[in-house]
């Protein structure tokens, strides 16, 4: 038989074989592409079958030809590397040596068509994006369910669930535009696995570490900010998968949960609640400043130069890292009234030992008014001290003065009160 011929043969078998190309998939997805998809061999079109099936089948087994489905190498990673050695456009695939330094790739854990299925695959709701084998985060799970990775589904399984509210889908390549991840004009809210995780470059990092620069987060787009006075909405700059540059975890929320993009409506900008020339905010960005904070009112491992990220107080309620999901609302690790306690003294707010400069903390923890009634969790464009004003029951009025401050609130009228220690 001419080679031609024999060509002809193999696809014949593969195309009875097969159950994916069948149905169109292929013509959609990236391999499917006549003009852009793959071209190992110039004298066939871009995108056809033969530019990976192109061996003969005469001196082969059938045995053989089910292992090596008549690939041009072995069936195994280096056949993709022959195309995929590099970067991909929008960053999302790294290369192969920073996947080999990968956690998936390190345990032998997966090989790229584990996740991967070079024709593609439909389901319900249409082609599933970048040749997915499933979508997220079912693609995931399978493994992430405690049997060979962490544990993230039985989180998703709790009351609350990062994003459960969103309609939108991910796609590699909606980096950069603040649409795709905007409530308004068109609803694209949604948050999936890979909006934080480059599943290609994850690695498990020694505990305990922060997860500010984690290489759990590692290639994933995120959005720096550069910041004007307090409670300026600050300059945006999206910076893609690719960048090597420094990370910070709050980047990537920021995608989400800044004004960078149109957030639903009552949605805080937590960007220009966090910038560090606001009257006060929680060190995430930067060092805090009120940097005379008596060192005992702080619990155990934290003091007034700490740096803190958001999944220190948003994450799971079990001992599995990140926000995925949490019986608290809010997506707290603890309850919203708990969770300052695991930086704040708990002896000083609430026993009433001596190391605040609010002497009347206990006398409103006795009371059952939580910390949050006069607190902000972010950031205070207006006020010292993370005060919270405007909320019920809350804060009216406040006025910090040099040796005390004073306080109107819809549970009392005016009332001074004078500074534990000095400021
Ligand atoms: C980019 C490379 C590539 C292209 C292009 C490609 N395939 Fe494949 N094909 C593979 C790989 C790799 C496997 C082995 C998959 C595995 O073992 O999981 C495979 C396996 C198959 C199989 C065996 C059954 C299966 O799904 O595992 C069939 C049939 C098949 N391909 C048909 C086709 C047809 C028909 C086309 C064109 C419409 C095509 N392939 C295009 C890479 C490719
Ligand atoms: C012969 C070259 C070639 C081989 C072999 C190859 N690819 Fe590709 N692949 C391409 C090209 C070309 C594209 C399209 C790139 C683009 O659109 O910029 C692509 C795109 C992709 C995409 C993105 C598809 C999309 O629709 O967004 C994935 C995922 C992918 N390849 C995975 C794989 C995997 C996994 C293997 C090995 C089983 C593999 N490729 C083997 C050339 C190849
Ligand atoms: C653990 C699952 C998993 C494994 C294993 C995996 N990938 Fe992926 N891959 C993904 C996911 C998820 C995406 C989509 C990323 C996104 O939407 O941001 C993706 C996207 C891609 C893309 C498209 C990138 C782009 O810019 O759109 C390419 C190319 C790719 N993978 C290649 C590979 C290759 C080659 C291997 C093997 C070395 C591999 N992948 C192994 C999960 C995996
Ligand atoms: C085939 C099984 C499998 C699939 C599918 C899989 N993973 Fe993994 N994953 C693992 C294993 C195994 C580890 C390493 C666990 C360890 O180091 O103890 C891991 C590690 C990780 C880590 C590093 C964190 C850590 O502490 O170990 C992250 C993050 C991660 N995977 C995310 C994902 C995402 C996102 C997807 C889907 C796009 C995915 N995984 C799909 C098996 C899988
Ligand atoms: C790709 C988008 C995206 C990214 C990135 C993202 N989120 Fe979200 N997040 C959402 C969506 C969508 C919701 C649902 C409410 C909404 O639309 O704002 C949500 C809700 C939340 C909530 C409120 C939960 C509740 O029950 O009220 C918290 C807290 C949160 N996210 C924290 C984070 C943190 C921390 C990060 C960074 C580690 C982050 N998010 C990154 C999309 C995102
Ligand atoms: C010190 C603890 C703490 C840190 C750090 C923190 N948060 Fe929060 N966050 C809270 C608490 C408590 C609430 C609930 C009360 C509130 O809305 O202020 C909350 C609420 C939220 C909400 C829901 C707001 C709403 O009104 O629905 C989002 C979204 C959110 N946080 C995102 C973030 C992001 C993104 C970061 C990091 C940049 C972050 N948080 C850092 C404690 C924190
Ligand atoms: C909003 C961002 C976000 C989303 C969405 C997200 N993660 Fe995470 N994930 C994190 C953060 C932050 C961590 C903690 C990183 C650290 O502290 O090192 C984490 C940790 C993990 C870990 C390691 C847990 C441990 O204790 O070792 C795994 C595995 C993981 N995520 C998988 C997933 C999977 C699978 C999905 C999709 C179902 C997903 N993540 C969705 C942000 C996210
Ligand atoms: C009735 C309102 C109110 C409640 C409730 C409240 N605080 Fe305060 N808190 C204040 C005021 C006012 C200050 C500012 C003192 C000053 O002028 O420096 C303050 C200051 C602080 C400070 C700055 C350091 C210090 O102690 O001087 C921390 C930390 C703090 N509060 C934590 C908490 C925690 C944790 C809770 C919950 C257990 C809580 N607060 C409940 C009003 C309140
Ligand atoms: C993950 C650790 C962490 C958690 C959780 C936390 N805080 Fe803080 N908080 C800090 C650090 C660190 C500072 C010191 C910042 C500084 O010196 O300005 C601080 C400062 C403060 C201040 C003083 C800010 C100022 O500029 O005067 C208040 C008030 C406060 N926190 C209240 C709370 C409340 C209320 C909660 C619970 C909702 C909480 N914190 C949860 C770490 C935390």
């Amino acid at each position: 038989m001419r080679p031609g011929t024999l060509v002809a043969a193999t696809l014949c078998l593969l195309y009875a074989l097969s159950a994916s190309a069948k149905d169109g998939v292929y013509k959609s997805t990236g391999h499917g592409d006549p003009i852009h998809g793959p071209q190992r061999r110039m004298d066939i079109q871009p995108g056809s079958c033969l530019q990976c099936h192109d061996q003969e089948t005469d001196r082969r087994t059938t045995s053989q030809l089910r292992l090596d489905r008549g690939l041009f190498g072995p069936n195994d990673d280096t056949l993709c590397f022959v195309c995929h050695a590099g970067t991909s456009q929008t960053g999302a695939f790294p290369g192969n040596a920073t996947w080999a330094q990968s956690a998936h790739a390190l345990q032998q854990a997966s090989r790229c068509t584990t996740c991967h299925d070079p024709h593609g695959v439909r389901d319900a709701a249409g082609v599933i994006p970048s040749l997915l084998k499933r979508r997220e985060s079912a693609l995931c799970n399978d493994c992430h369910d405690g049997s060979r990775g962490p544990d993230i589904r039985s989180q998703l399984t709790r009351a609350f669930v990062h994003g459960a509210p969103a309609r939108g889908t991910h796609r590699s390549d909606e980096d950069g535009d603040p649409s795709r991840y905007a409530a308004f004009p068109v609803n694209h809210r949604h948050v999936t696995c890979s909006d934080c995780h480059n599943a290609h470059q994850v690695i498990r990092d020694p505990a305990p570490s922060s997860s500010d620069r984690t290489n759990r987060l590692a290639g994933v787009s995120r959005v720096q900010v550069v910041n004007g006075g307090a409670g300026v909405v600050p300059t945006y700059r999206f910076v893609a998968a690719a960048d090597p540059g420094d990370e910070h975890e709050y980047e990537i929320c920021f995608k989400c949960h800044s004004s960078w993009t149109k957030q639903p409506a009552g949605q805080p900008d937590i960007a220009r609640l966090t910038n560090p020339a606001n009257p006060s905010y929680h060190p995430i960005q930067g060092e805090g400043r009120n940097a005379r904070i008596d060192p005992r009112s702080f619990a155990e491992g934290f003091d007034v130069r700490s740096i803190i990220t958001c999944s220190d107080c948003h994450g799971g309620d079990d001992s599995v890292r990140g926000p995925h999901g949490s019986s608290y609302r809010y997506l707290l690790r603890k309850s919203e009234e708990e969770i300052c306690f695991e930086c704040h003294a708990r002896n000083v707010y609430v026993d009433g030992s001596s190391g605040s400069r609010f002497l009347s903390h206990t006398s409103h923890a006795a009371s059952r008014i939580g910390c949050t009634v006069c607190h902000e969790s972010h950031g205070s464009t207006r006020n010292g001290a993370l005060i919270l004003s405007g909320g019920f029951p809350g804060i009216t009025t406040f006025i910090q003065t040099a040796v005390g401050g004073s306080c109107t609130s819809t549970c009392h009228g005016l009332q001074t009160y004078s500074v534990g220690y000095p400021r």
